[in-house]
């Protein structure tokens, strides 16, 4: 389980979250969603250990985060898709996916990963020895997932998937990550596609300024006046 209790952090002397909290549970499928500049990457920063949040606490599975170091985090099981992928776009595709498992040793368990994320993702299987520069948008995304797969993560972070991707892909990307969460994968997920993201996940917060003005199951939220207003353009 993660659970984030009144984080606030930001960037030297520019707050950004105030008093965050929130929770995803086991084999729960859980959005941030927020316009833009809400602050929901810099939510993924901090769990991620790429910022200290300057109060509050993160605990994952018992281990707080909040002192820990990126690559400490990392080995707890965390994994960040960023919005870019974290590719290196003059590699392969199967170089980047065993860049992924840097910290697995064992070569039978990198090809068994390997095989597993080209079942979740046929259209990677069909490009391996292509450079990833050279991939679609969608193809990329779908790669940046795989390759945090490929670590064999507890806890997934997936910044804003749905970022230049038909309507189609998107629900294709959500589809994934929700089988994803029956295997025991934890995942948030921060996004600003607010629609789609409501069709398929459990439950959802709402970040605004740096502030949570709203959560509840998506059905709940779907309902709500204040969504439709501000997130559905339903008057
Ligand atoms: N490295 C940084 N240094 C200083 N300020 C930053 C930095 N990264 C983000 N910010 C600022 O923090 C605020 C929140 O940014 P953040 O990237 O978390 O928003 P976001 O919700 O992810 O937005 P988007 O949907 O556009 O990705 C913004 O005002 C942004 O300008
Ligand atoms: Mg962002």
């Amino acid at each position: 389980m993660l659970k984030l209790e009144n984080v606030c952090a930001g960037y030297g002397k520019l707050d950004v979250l105030w008093d965050v909290s929130c929770e995803v549970n086991e084999g729960e499928f859980v959005a941030i969603v927020g316009p833009n500049g809400a602050g929901k990457t810099t939510t993924m920063r901090a769990i991620s250990g790429m910022i200290r949040p300057k109060s509050g606490s993160i605990v994952f599975n018992n281990e707080h985060l909040e002192n820990k170091s990126m690559k400490q985090i990392h080995d707890l099981g965390v994994s960040f898709v960023t919005d870019g992928g974290n590719l290196f776009s003059g590699m392969t595709v199967k170089e980047n996916l065993l860049m992924g498992a840097l910290n697995i040793k064992d070569k039978s368990k990198k090809a068994e990963l390997t095989e597993k994320v080209i079942g979740l993702f046929p259209r990677l299987g069909e490009r391996l020895n292509q450079q990833a520069g050279l991939m679609s948008g969608g193809e990329r995304k779908m790669l940046g997932i795989a390759r945090g797969l490929m670590s064999e993560p507890k806890l997934m972070l997936v910044d804003e998937p749905s970022l230049g991707l038909a309507p189609s892909v998107v629900l294709d990307v959500f589809r994934t990550l929700k089988g994803l969460t029956n295997e025991g994968v934890i995942i948030l997920l921060v996004e600003q596609n607010v629609n789609t993201t409501l069709k398929i996940v459990d439950r959802a917060y709402i970040l605004e300024k740096g502030v949570i003005n709203g959560q509840g199951t998506s059905a709940e939220l779907l309902a709500s006046d204040y969504v439709q207003k501000m997130y559905l353009g339903i008057e």
